[in-house]
């Protein structure tokens, strides 16, 4: 199903800064995450997913930082993770219905990508900015998902703010869960959703 991605250009080959693009567009305007509940197999193998991971990192990235890591979760390991979001929830005494619950949120679909916003310390390149690099990675993660066959939602929920969570994946305490991606097949469409309205939220500065 995966369509192949152009290899990566090399350094220093000059590149258009506009690539007008049909498909592109309607990609764009079209998208829709799909529903966790209508994820399901198969996703991308270790192959593909290492190609939409190349892709998906080519995000702006203030003074090539690379501020971000992935930790994959496949096949097995999806369970011994959910295993271990379950464990600490027993070890607060969670009701029963969340621990069930967190043992199987890792198996929604077959491939999930836990994005790890992991900042540099250079003294002058914010983390605000490197976080926001880290958030624009995981949207193009999808995007490329998207474009490539593959359905897909952004998570967090309580994993990703949890340190004990955290730790499990070997999240270090600088570094923040930007977001579990999980990717699949849709088995199902996903009605659109309420939009911010674009109107209100747009104001034409002149200065006047
Ligand atoms: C940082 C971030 C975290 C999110 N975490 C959750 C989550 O934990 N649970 C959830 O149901 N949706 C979560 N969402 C929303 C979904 O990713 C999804 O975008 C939304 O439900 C559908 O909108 P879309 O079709 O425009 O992508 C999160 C979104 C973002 C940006």
């Amino acid at each position: 199903m995966t369509k192949r991605f152009p290899p990566p250009p090399l350094r220093d080959a000059p590149l258009a800064g506009a690539r007008p693009s049909a498909d592109a567009r309607a990609l764009l305007a079209l998208r829709k995450s799909a529903n966790k509940l209508v994820l399901g197999a198969p996703g991308p193998d270790p192959a593909e997913l290492d190609e939409l991971l190349l892709v998906a990192a080519r995000v702006p990235d203030h003074r090539k930082l690379g501020p971000w890591r992935f930790v994959l979760l496949e096949g097995e390991a999806r369970f011994r993770f959910g295993a271990a979001l379950a464990s600490i929830l027993k070890g607060r005494a969670a009701p029963e219905a969340q621990v069930q619950d967190a043992e199987k949120s890792m198996l929604r679909a077959p491939v999930v990508v836990a994005v790890i916003s992991s900042p540099v310390e250079d003294g002058r390149t914010p983390v605000w900015e490197q976080e926001l690099s880290a958030g624009a990675l995981c949207y193009n993660l999808l995007v490329a998902a998207n474009a490539s066959g593959w359905a897909g939602v952004w998570l967090t929920e309580w994993a990703a703010y949890d340190a004990e969570a955290g730790a499990v994946l070997g999240v270090q305490a600088h570094e923040r869960i930007a977001g579990f991606v999980h990717l699949g097949t849709a088995k199902a469409a996903t009605p659109e959703r309420v939009r911010a309205e674009i109107g209100p939220r747009v104001r034409r500065w002149t200065g006047a």
